[in-house]
């Protein structure tokens, strides 16, 4: 059959007929906000390269928390910007550190926010990258574990609800994992950035934590995005290792990634809408050439159609409140 017989418009002429047989959502609920938590900042300060995202001091970490909270936000992902960095990062374990102390007053002040922290080396080692250097001067895989775990755990005694380790060394999932359980922490979900790409997308965001590499880059240990075959292994060994909940990063540029995993796992999967995927919209709209709240509410869309049940990005608020003017 074909036309005139079949019409595919006649599904869309009416709008009250479109809203019946829409299928994707998006929801407050499933929004993650990562949030900069900044060590001896007096008072909160715009990232430059991030219209409408802040770098905020530990004190009034709770407000933007607070402000997202009541339009139905309800978690949030944690990155700490510290004033001093070691080489090897073990400063990001420290029970005082710029995020514990986040949590604790976020705590303090929004007793029901759900409190993931972001679990990576790069913001605390004085070389910037996500692991610490072996004697080759290259990033060894191994001795970075023991101190990914302790920094996951010092999160998690704070009081974090959910750690998501973004650093993407081999066997951090499972070293997370089996300290958190011996320490009896067993019922801390983690979230794995799985397959994570050595993305440009970036960009903005090592402006935001001050963790671009001194010298050389991430592609020694963030994924090839040239290469499609790896994703599915990378996914399969973070479940296995423990992970709850599996993440593809970047979002709009990952979208057949996504669509693959979907396919292949049944656990919750989440994709981060990155700091250059939020600057390019952001950026487009302040010279008039796209329409904001339209192109963030069609990527978010695309991302859940793909697959995504959590969606992390720092449109969260703001699509919350959307969301709400729309239902009006
Ligand atoms: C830490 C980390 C990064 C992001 C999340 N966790 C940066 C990186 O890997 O260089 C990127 C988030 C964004 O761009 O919004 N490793």
């Amino acid at each position: 059959m074909s036309f005139p017989v079949q019409r595919p418009r006649r599904l869309r002429q009416d709008s009250r007929l479109r809203k019946m047989i829409r299928q994707i959502s998006v929801e407050p609920q499933q929004l993650i906000y990562p949030l900069f938590v900044v060590e001896d900042l007096e008072k909160p300060r715009e990232i430059a390269a991030m219209p409408g995202q802040m770098h905020w001091p530990v004190s009034r970490i709770h407000e933007p928390v607070a402000a997202a909270m009541k339009n139905g936000v309800e978690a949030f992902i944690l990155f700490g910007v510290p004033s001093a960095k070691n080489p090897d990062g073990s400063c990001a374990a420290r029970p005082d550190s710029v995020v514990c102390e986040a949590i604790r007053n976020i705590r303090q002040h929004c007793s029901e926010a759900y409190i993931i922290t972001d679990v990576c080396l790069c913001a605390y080692t004085t070389h910037g990258h996500c692991g610490v250097l072996g004697a080759c001067g290259c990033v060894d895989n191994d001795s970075s574990l023991a101190l990914l775990a302790n920094m996951a755990l010092a999160h998690v005694k704070a009081g974090a609800d959910m750690v998501a380790p973004s650093d993407m060394m081999d066997g951090r999932v499972g070293a997370i994992r089996r300290l958190l359980d011996a320490e009896g922490f067993s019922q801390v979900p983690i979230m794995a950035y799985s397959a994570k790409y050595a993305s440009s997308f970036y960009g903005p965001f090592r402006e935001a934590a001050g963790s671009a590499p001194g010298k050389g880059d991430r592609r020694g240990y963030q994924m090839d995005f040239a290469v499609g075959r790896d994703a599915m292994t990378e996914l399969q060994l973070d479940l296995e290792e423990g992970a709850d909940i599996l993440m593809v990063k970047p979002g709009i540029a990952y979208l057949d990634i996504l669509a693959e995993a979907r396919r292949q796992f049944s656990c919750p999967l989440a994709v981060y809408q990155v700091s250059g995927e939020y600057s390019m919209i952001k950026a487009a709209a302040e010279k008039g050439w796209v329409d904001e709240r339209l192109v963030a509410l069609e990527s978010l869309i695309a991302m859940r159609r793909a697959g995504a049940d959590l969606i992390l990005t720092y449109f969260a608020p703001q699509v919350a409140q959307w969301l709400k003017e729309e239902k009006k």
